[in-house]
């Protein structure tokens, strides 16, 4: 492995940015003008190049003087968010020195020997470098003399030193700076001498230049799939809000891809949990400012895009494997306030024909709205009522929310009895359960940190479970959220509620929303465990789910954290009824997918405010594409049940999830990919087809797997849509119509009535005739859909299980099947077969791109007459087949 050490700063040079090379040549005449501001030739800084050095607020040229930087408001033309006070390149920083190898990289002590303008400057710092694997550097910078709080997921430990690597590691020894190059090409990934590193107690920041602007990841905001870098701030402190622009939302994922300009990429994810903002320019550059914690931090060089997202999650954790069920349509709303009404949603969907497979109830099936109750006149008979789903196939999710009521009488409440006997809830300065208020009125807020809250939330998830036989858990309001600001009796005022930064929160302070920063949990403050509330109650949620079910648990959850996909699933919130949300949706299902939670999906139709049939209709089409298909509507909101709406539409819904059920096999084998081996299920373009920069900003488009173009319709009165095809050939399979892309953009019908999908040539889908329930879906006969190249081939395959036991694919007790199709012949080849593929036969297969009519087909040796060839469309069909699919066959046409 070559590690270029720069020693002294002549030879550091070559590694600098042409502004790091001018802040060389100034630093002596800068120094000692600190004080009174630096010299107007330093500050001579290209706007998209400026640090802010002032960023708590809008500072006189006074002020920001006083702290060494440069004062430039920016003019009528110049960008809002541009800093007016920014570091001049002698801003000081940490020398580096007592740079050692170690067992896994490098050490090194950094040092600083003046303040910053941050209170509780750490003026000793310890670097760790380890080169990790292959493509995974990772580092750290932490005060080697106290320890400070650090995220406590499970990450992979190393012992020793990866032997070769994708990356070069550079140092600057001062001020320190590390650069990380990507040693097939010299690109330089990272470089942290673009500004000054500072390490105070509650102010930790890096900038780091980029070697592009495309930009991925850095969720959850409502954004664009590709970020946009123009002084873009973005807020992660856990949030109740309805999704909207510049604002913190629910979840933190702060993880980074970028695509380098030759459709390389790497990936970047700062482990810290604190409040923290992310600024982008244009340079382009990125400055990473968190307000507590350490500075952990995961290089993943890639060099495709999948593989980063893949090395991603082999920190984080790969993602749950749902149960097959989950995978059906879900249909919920607030405000089916009894048991009579949720049961006569059910009927009405099979009266009207729609598949439906998980019913769901909101808050208000709960008794005064407090958890793990239920309300015994409008739900008197919720056990009966799930019994009954069951009796049909259809299974039962209801919501619970993290607060507890603390109101009833002592001994009334078994929840809260329990709960403050066994300590687990939060406490604030006094020792005493921090009360706040949610739903039921007043309550307290359990600590998921607290092993006995794991055993006292099982204990009460089970109590529940024993009366109301549910199939699955959605977890909401736990970013928490509090309808007052810390809690009842406010917040102290300490330095962790008033830290002497506060990133760009909503509401502009903490407490905002939430819980008092300064409140007690087991495992620290809440102040660095904000961001993981969300995540902690998910993953006791599902260590309950395991031991009551001892089946696959199925969770979704508002609020999450780097890893949430590893226990839990994620609906993106509260989203408006409009065509803007509906657009957003389709960025966000992405980045969740490249953040590991590819259970995800938005709310059909929207939550709040009134859909129209055309918007329901467009939204359903696309919701039968996310991951996590759930139509749930607000409390006020007009009803948006497929049924309620005319004929035509009705017949658009049906229709749509129709093809998601026909599709289940193939999607269940993309969570199969997911599970045991970090693939997204809802794909970007760009993922799939890195080196076509066409892709890289297409987010009005996606792809399941591999092998499914879904181009749907995200504005209203559209007859036609301009989609872009990348190259290779692209079946309709509504028409059957192939298409040779070059890569261009192509005009597509696009009638109310239906969905562009594309199946890609060189790709064979396992589908089946669709049911009412996954469960009829999956006793259906199975279909092949063979999309040939030019070539004449195809490949693809299938995962199958029962769809429900633990680990199925962990105890190797599952069946996989190959499909592989050319020179005129379709075979499979069986990689594992059980028990559980007894029964599933194939009954048809359909093959686009067959050039010239078959005279011939034979099945297994026999010829067969049942089959059918279009001429127009080049397309074969082959019909009452009966091949069990875990036996090997042969079908060929001549
Ligand atoms: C907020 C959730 O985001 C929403 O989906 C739910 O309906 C309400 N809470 C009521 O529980």
């Amino acid at each position: 492995m070559t590690v270029k050490v720069s020693q002294g700063r002549g030879r550091q040079r070559h590694v600098y940015s042409v502004w790091a090379v001018y802040r060389l040549l100034v630093l002596t005449a800068v120094c000692s003008a600190a004080e009174t501001g630096p010299s107007v030739s330093e500050c001579d800084v290209s706007a998209d190049s400026r640090f802010d050095c002032f960023p708590e607020k809008v500072v006189s040229k006074e002020e920001c003087e006083a702290r060494g930087c440069c004062y430039s408001p920016p003019g009528h033309n110049e960008h809002i968010g541009q800093p007016w006070c920014y570091f001049p390149p002698s801003y000081p920083g940490y020398k580096m020195i007592n740079l050692t190898q170690t067992d896994k990289g490098y050490s090194a002590t950094l040092q600083r020997s003046s303040k910053t303008f941050m209170p509780c400057d750490v003026f000793t710092l310890q670097l760790e470098v380890m080169f990790e694997t292959e493509s995974r550097l990772h580092f750290t910078i932490k005060d080697p003399t106290k320890n400070r709080y650090e995220v406590p997921i499970p990450t992979p430990r190393v012992s020793g030193k990866a032997s070769a690597t994708l990356y070069d590691v550079q140092f600057s020894y001062d001020p320190f700076g590390l650069l990380i190059r990507r040693k097939a090409n010299g690109r330089v990934l990272l470089n942290t001498t673009v500004a000054p590193l500072i390490f105070a107690d509650q102010f930790l920041q890096i900038s780091t230049s980029l070697p592009s602007s495309y930009l991925y990841g850095l969720g959850e905001h409502l954004t664009s799939l590709n970020l946009d870098l123009k002084w873009k701030r973005l807020t992660f402190w856990n949030r109740d809000l309805r999704p909207a622009s510049d604002s913190n939302l629910y979840g933190s994922h702060p993880f980074y891809l970028s695509m380098e300009k030759d459709g390389l990429s790497h990936g970047v994810f700062l482990l810290n949990s604190n409040a923290m903002d992310v600024i982008l320019q244009d340079a382009p550059a990125l400055t990473w400012r968190t307000i507590g914690g350490i500075l952990d931090f995961y290089i993943f060089l890639g060099p495709e895009p999948k593989t980063v997202i893949r090395q991603y999650q082999d920190v984080v954790g790969f993602p749950f494997m749902p149960p097959y069920w989950s995978l059906g349509f879900h249909l919920c709303r607030w405000g089916y306030s009894t048991a009579n009404i949720t049961q006569q949603v059910v009927k009405n969907m099979k009266n009207g024909n729609f598949p439906l497979d998980v019913q769901w109830n909101d808050i208000d099936y709960m008794d005064a709205m407090r958890d793990f109750t239920y309300d015994r006149n409008q739900f008197g008979d919720l056990p009966k009522m799930v019994k009954d789903f069951h009796q049909q196939g259809i299974k039962y999710v209801m919501i619970v929310d993290p607060a507890i009521s603390n109101t009833g009488a002592a001994g009334s409440y078994p929840p809260y009895d329990e709960g403050l006997k066994r300590g687990v809830f939060i406490t604030n300065e006094n020792g005493k359960p921090l009360v706040g208020k949610v739903w039921p009125g007043l309550t307290v807020f359990p600590d998921f940190t607290n092993p006995e809250t794991f055993s006292w939330w099982y204990d009460m998830v089970k109590n529940f479970h024993d009366q109301v036989p549910f199939d699955g858990m959605w977890i909401d309001m736990n970013e928490p959220s509090n309808f007052v600001q810390g809690s009842l009796d406010g917040c102290p005022d300490n330095n962790l509620e008033n830290p002497p930064y506060v990133p760009g929160v909503v509401g502009g302070s903490l407490r905002s929303t939430t819980i008092c920063a300064s409140s007690h949990q087991n495992l620290s403050s809440h102040y660095n465990l904000h961001n993981l509330y969300g995540l902690s109650e998910a993953v006791a949620t599902h260590y309950a789910l395991v031991k009551i079910l001892k089946k696959r648990p199925f969770i979704i959850s508002r609020s999450t954290f780097s890893s949430h996909g590893h226990y839990a699933g994620h609906w993106t919130g509260d989203v408006v009824s409009n065509w803007e949300q509906l657009y957003y949706s389709v960025p966000a299902i992405l980045m969740f997918n490249m953040f590991g939670v590819p259970m995800v999906g938005a709310d059909i139709c929207g939550f709040g405010g009134n859909t129209t049939e055309e918007l329901c209709v467009r939204w359903s089409q696309l919701g039968a594409f996310y991951p996590f298909m759930r139509n749930h509507n607000g409390r006020d909101s007009a009803p948006q049940e497929p049924y309620v709406f005319s004929e035509v539409a009705q017949t658009a819904i049906r229709t749509a999830l129709q093809i998601r059920y026909s599709l289940l096999p193939y999607l269940y084998t993309l969570f199969h990919k997911a599970h045991s081996a970090g693939e997204t299920v809802a794909r970007a373009l760009f993922i799939e087809f890195p080196s076509d920069p066409n892709t890289w900003t297409i987010d009005r488009q996606f792809l399941w797997g591999e092998a499914l173009l879904i181009t749907p319709i995200l504005e209203p009165g559209k007859t036609e849509i301009n989609a872009y095809l990348p190259a290779g050939t692209w079946y309709n399979p509504k028409t059957g119509e192939g298409i040779e892309s070059k890569g261009q953009w192509t005009v597509m019908p696009a009638a109310l009535d239906s969905i562009n999908l594309h199946i890609r040539g060189g790709y064979i889908l396992p589908l089946q005739y669709p049911g009412m329930t996954t469960e009829e879906t999956r006793n259906n006969w199975m279909i092949l859909e063979v999309a040939l190249t030019p070539e004449g081939v195809a490949r693809g395959d299938l995962f199958w299980d029962d769809g429900e036991s633990l680990s199925t694919f962990e105890k190797q007790d599952y069946t996989h099947v190959l499909f592989l199709a050319a020179n005129s012949v379709l075979v499979n080849e069986i990689i594992r077969v059980n028990s559980q593929a007894d029964g599933l036969a194939l009954g048809m297969v359909v093959v686009h791109g067959v050039p010239i009519p078959p005279k011939k087909v034979l099945v297994n040796g026999v010829a067969s007459e049942d089959f059918n060839y279009n001429i127009k469309m080049k397309r074969l069909d082959i019909q009452r087949l009966s091949l069990p699919v875990g036996q090997q066959f042969v079908i060929a046409w001549t």
